[in-house]
């Protein structure tokens, strides 16, 4: 069992975890992600790694409400327990397998957009800790819904706010700063990363070849078994189908065929509107 050690809520619906499961946080990398059960036979959410801790033998989660399965999640309390946590999956960031030469001379742009701006974190804090110079860009619809702005500004060089409301910091989206920071303000960048929505990623792509900036997105598709088997994840990049949840969840924005991705990400929106707290009638361990 995975006990919840800590509970936060950051804004009205979203919930940040702290699990114990010492074998994830050990073994844990930025960019990877876990899939959690509440029961035996629940729902597989996932979910990306938000924090790891391998002294205390925890990870940390961050989970909007948004269907009856992160609703499931959320109604979890300090010292209740998860009925399974499988990870860390997933490929690791690029930058973690770079060496301290291949980093040198690097600058990073994170684009973070609301709840993705907590996948953000781990990414930051991994290269503030080898030295690399990284700014952030979060954005949320309006000030109250901005998350991890005082843990991300100790790890970075610059952040910047964005609400679409302009209620706090510029006044318009993500992409709106990005373009400014360079067209405007004359910020030189080796590396965009973009984790949010699927929308900002498409168009944080789009303005990051037309500024010339390479740019990674974390695909947040549907996943069912996360281990390559079902097909479930699958995404068109560069022309090819690759599956999401064990070559990625990070691919080269400019290649993504994010209007398909989209497409599958919402083919059981009804579903998941209408459903009652779901039962996997699959049981991935059974042999018959
Ligand atoms: P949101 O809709 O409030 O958007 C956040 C920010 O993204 C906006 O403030 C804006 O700056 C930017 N944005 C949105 N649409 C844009 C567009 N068309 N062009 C440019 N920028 C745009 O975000 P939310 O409600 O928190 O969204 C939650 C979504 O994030 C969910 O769909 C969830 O699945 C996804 N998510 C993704 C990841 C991941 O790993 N990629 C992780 C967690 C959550
Ligand atoms: Fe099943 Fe990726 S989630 S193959």
């Amino acid at each position: 069992m995975f006990r919840i050690v800590k509970k936060e809520r950051l804004t009205p619906l979203i919930y940040r975890m702290e699990v114990e499961a010492p074998r994830i946080a050990a073994s844990a990398r930025p960019g990877q992600f876990l899939i959690v059960r509440t029961e035996e036979r629940g729902e597989r959410v996932p979910l990306t790694i938000s924090d790891y801790d391998p002294e205390k033998g925890t990870v940390t989660i961050v989970t909007q409400e948004i269907g009856a399965s992160t609703a499931d999640i959320c109604s979890f309390g300090e010292g209740q327990s998860f009925a399974d946590v499988v990870g860390p999956l997933g490929m690791p960031s690029d930058f973690v397998g770079m060496t301290a030469g291949q980093l040198e001379g690097q600058r990073y742009v994170f684009i973070a957009g609301g709840v993705g701006t907590a996948p953000v974190y781990p990414q930051v804090k991994w290269l503030h800790s080898k030295g690399v110079p990284v700014d952030v860009i979060i954005g949320a619809k309006s000030s109250g819904l901005l998350i991890y702005k005082e843990e991300m500004a100790g790890y970075c060089d610059n952040l910047y706010v964005c609400t679409d409301d302009g209620s706090e910091g510029f006044h318009g989206m993500v992409t709106g700063m990005l373009e400014n920071l360079v067209t405007v303000q004359g910020k030189r960048y080796t590396q965009a990363v973009a984790i949010g929505p699927m929308i900002m990623m498409k168009f944080a792509s789009l303005t990051a070849r037309k500024l010339g900036l390479p740019i990674v997105v974390s695909l947040n598709t549907l996943m069912v078994d996360g281990t390559g088997m079902c097909g479930a994840c699958r995404v068109t990049v560069g022309g090819r189908t690759r599956f999401a949840c064990v070559e990625g969840p990070e691919f080269n924005g400019y290649e993504v065929d994010f209007d398909e991705a989209m497409r599958r990400q919402t083919m059981y929106r009804q579903e998941e509107k209408s459903a009652e707290p779901h039962v996997c009638r699959i049981d991935l361990r059974s042999s018959d």
